[in-house]
């Protein structure tokens, strides 16, 4: 099951929740970019939600196959195609959440900013249709490098006079996944129990997972810290190499999205336990966006864990700092980048 992480330790005094009865089939979801090779698997694990009533898929090609691929599938939600930008006012119109995995993936030897030339006009012109069509919708950004991707679209979000940063999300589901799976097989622990808060941003040292943060708490030697921190952070690259120039990680993207959408659904469901990593407006530190655990809600952000940057271990205060004058670059070169055309 597509489960977000919850934290239950942080909210002693409450009484335990009452059973959450989910609605059925309510929501509906746009994808951008759904011929992709995240769109699709994207897409089928979208269409296997019990709380999507419509699923809308938008690419500039080829998007009519998947969708009549997808719609044979029988589970509640209604597909439907668009294609072109013709097309794309009526794919975002009345939709909740819209999700954007267009773009081109890296290929070896390419850092994800070695993409920002092509990949932020993209998104900054999806964005601007988003803002005027579905202005109110829970928006997740997939497609790299988010670190400039998500100051993009908050750029053109404030320029049309929409910007909610409570609803606004890079995705980074993505590293808490590969986190969780590679802490679990180090350590032999089961994986259902693992959570791995990660931190920062999504792109190379930008990526700070919490070993000292997860649960259940393990201890890891300096080594054992210095040698999954560096795997979590290469593991897309790692993806990269073993595709030798077809592409990124499209399934596993595809399976950390889909939580995501999920958790976020749920959220707006009424779900008052849903709590998932992502790169956020942020007041946590110095940085404006800035990755960390969020609680989610009806309207989106409802909360930071901030306890989650305090107490860290020597070898995360040290890995924090060196992040951050990268990070700090690469949100610069995003919102400069819409600056020059306001
Ligand atoms: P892909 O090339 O297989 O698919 C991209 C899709 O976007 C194509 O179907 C293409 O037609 C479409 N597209 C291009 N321009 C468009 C536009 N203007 N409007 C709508 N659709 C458009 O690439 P893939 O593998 O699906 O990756 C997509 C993006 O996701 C890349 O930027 C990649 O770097 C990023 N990514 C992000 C990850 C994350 O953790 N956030 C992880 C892996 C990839």
């Amino acid at each position: 099951t597509l489960q977000a992480s919850s934290l239950p330790k942080l909210q002693p005094k409450q009484k335990p929740a009452k059973q959450f009865q989910p609605r059925a089939s309510t929501f509906k979801v746009a994808l951008l970019g759904a011929a992709g090779g995240i769109g699709q698997p994207l897409g089928l694990l979208i269409k296997m939600s019990p709380l999507v009533s419509n699923l809308h898929l938008y690419d500039i090609a080829n998007v009519k196959g998947v969708t009549a691929d997808l719609s044979h599938c029988n589970t509640p939600s209604q597909v439907h195609d668009f294609t072109g930008s013709s097309e794309l006012a009526s794919c975002l119109n009345g939709v909740d959440v819209v999700v954007i995995p267009a773009g081109i993936p890296r290929k070896p030897g390419m850092t994800r900013d070695d993409l920002f030339n092509i990949n932020a006009s993209i998104v900054m012109t999806l964005v601007e249709a988003v803002a005027i069509h579905s202005p109110d919708a829970f928006i997740h950004i997939i497609s790299n490098p988010v670190n400039s991707t998500v100051p993009i679209a908050a750029e053109v979000l404030k320029q049309k006079g929409v910007y909610n940063p409570k609803k606004l999300f890079g995705v980074t589901t993505l590293d808490v996944v590969r986190a969780n799976t590679f802490v679990a097989q180090k350590k032999n622990l089961k994986l259902i129990d693992v959570d791995v808060p990660v931190i920062g941003g999504h792109a190379g040292i930008t990526i700070l997972p919490l070993l000292s943060k997860m649960r259940p708490s393990v201890t890891f030697t300096d080594l054992e810290a210095q040698e999954l921190t560096a795997r979590i952070q290469n593991a897309g690259t790692e993806v990269v190499e073993a595709k030798d120039g077809s592409g990124s990680a499209t399934l596993s993207m595809a399976y950390a999205a889909a939580r995501f959408v999920e958790s976020s659904l749920r959220a707006l469901d009424g779900d008052g336990d849903v709590y998932e990593c992502s790169f956020v407006q942020s007041e946590l530190t110095d940085l404006p966006f800035f990755a960390s655990r969020v609680k989610l809600g009806k309207n989106g952000v409802e909360a930071f864990i901030s306890s989650d940057i305090r107490g860290l271990t020597e070898f995360e205060v040290k890995a924090l700092d060196a992040l951050k004058p990268e990070l700090k670059a690469s949100i610069d070169k995003g919102v400069s980048f819409v600056q020059k055309y306001a």
